[in-house]
This record gives structure tokens, C-alpha cells and sequence, in this order.
């Protein structure tokens, strides 16, 4: 990709929901993916923690959290409305895909800074997710500090929870 695609990030909306779901389907395996009824009731709910990154007009990442008083992620909040509470403290991040085809761009590095700024901005004072062990240097160059194995089992995988104070 050359440096004239410029990768814009803005608020994702339900009408991009098919678009969105299959770049989570193409980066996680079928238990770990969100669903998309997940996708669709948190576009709908809570739009504004759910963001896209395009080049070119096309769909090509996506990051999605909510606010809440939950500091932790553990598997239920994933599954139904995350906890959701807008005068929460913390920002809980869910998922940060790209698709495969745009990876190693910065995609992931904008978006993931997108909604940090936000999150700063609302008033949000921390910031939760977990990852695979492989993404902990990625998510400890924003900041973020390793406190150990996550409760979380969804897809069998080991991961950590990451956190970062605003
Ligand atoms: C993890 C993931 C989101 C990263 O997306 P990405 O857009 O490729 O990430 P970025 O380009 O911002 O950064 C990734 C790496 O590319 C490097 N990079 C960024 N721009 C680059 C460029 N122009 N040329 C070469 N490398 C570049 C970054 O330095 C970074 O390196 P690092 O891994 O050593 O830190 C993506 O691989 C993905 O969707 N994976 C599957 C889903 C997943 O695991 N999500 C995270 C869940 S916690």
C-alpha cells in the first residue's frame, strides 16, 4: 500500500455491520470471532465505541469497546451488552481487527489511538482488554501494562489482560 491511501477512522453505524463482521471473521477463529447479532446490538446501542478505519471508501479495520464500571474484561461481557454503562469510568475494549490483505499499515495503530483519544476525552480514566500472547508488546508501546493470564477462555487461547491508566 502506498502512502497516498490515506486511512481515515470514523463512528461505525449498523448499515455497515456485514462489512465490519466479515474482517472479525477473517482475524479470529470461529469461537474468539464477535458475532453478528453481537456487532449489530452494539451498533445499536451504543454507537459510539465502535469505530472503522477505511481506505479508499472500503471498510478495512474495525475497534469496538463500551463504557462501563466493570475494570476487567472477563467472557460474559462479551457476550451480551458489555456491561454498557456511559457514565462508567473505564473504556472495555472488545475487539481490534484489520483485514488480513491491509495489516502492517498502521491501521491498527490508528484506530486503537482513535478511540484512546476518545475515551480521554469522555472522561474516561482506564482502559481494559485482553490479548494473545503475541500482542503484548504491541499493546504495551501504547502504554498499556501487562497484569497477567485473563480469566478469559472463549476459543481455548491463553491471554492477558492489558491495562492502561488515561
Ligand atoms: C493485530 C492486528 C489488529 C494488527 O493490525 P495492523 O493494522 O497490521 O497493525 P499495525 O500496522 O498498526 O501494527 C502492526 C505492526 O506493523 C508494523 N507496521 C506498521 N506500519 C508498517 C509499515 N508501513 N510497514 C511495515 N510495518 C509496519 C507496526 O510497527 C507493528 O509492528 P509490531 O507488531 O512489531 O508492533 C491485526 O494483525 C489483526 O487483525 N489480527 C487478528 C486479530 C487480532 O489478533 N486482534 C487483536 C486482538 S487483541
Amino acid at each position: 500500500m502506498s502512502s497516498e491511501h490515506k486511512i481515515t477512522i470514523s463512528n461505525a453505524s449498523v448499515a455497515d455491520v456485514d462489512d465490519l463482521h466479515n474482517i472479525e471473521a477473517l482475524s479470529f477463529s470461529a469461537e474468539q470471532a464477535a458475532k453478528k447479532e453481537a456487532f449489530r446490538y452494539r451498533l445499536n446501542k451504543f454507537p459510539q465505541w465502535f469505530f472503522k478505519a477505511e481506505i479508499d471508501g472500503k471498510t478495512v479495520g474495525l475497534v469496538n469497546g463500551s463504557s462501563s464500571d466493570h475494570k476487567y474484561i472477563t467472557d460474559d461481557l462479551y457476550l451480551a451488552d458489555g456491561a454498557y454503562n456511559e457514565d462508567g469510568d473505564n473504556l472495555l475494549i472488545y475487539g481490534l481487527a484489520v483485514h488480513p490483505d491491509y495489516r502492517k499499515n498502521g491501521v491498527a495503530h490508528k484506530l486503537l489511538l482513535h478511540i484512546l483519544c476518545v475515551a480521554k476525552a469522555r472522561g474516561k480514566k482506564r482502559v481494559s482488554l485482553t490479548c494473545k500472547e503475541s500482542l503484548i508488546g504491541f499493546y504495551e508501546s501504547f502504554g498499556f501494562v501487562n497484569h497477567g493470564i485473563s480469566e478469559s477462555v472463549i476459543g481455548d487461547v491463553t491471554s492477558y489482560d492489558m491495562e492502561l491508566d488515561l
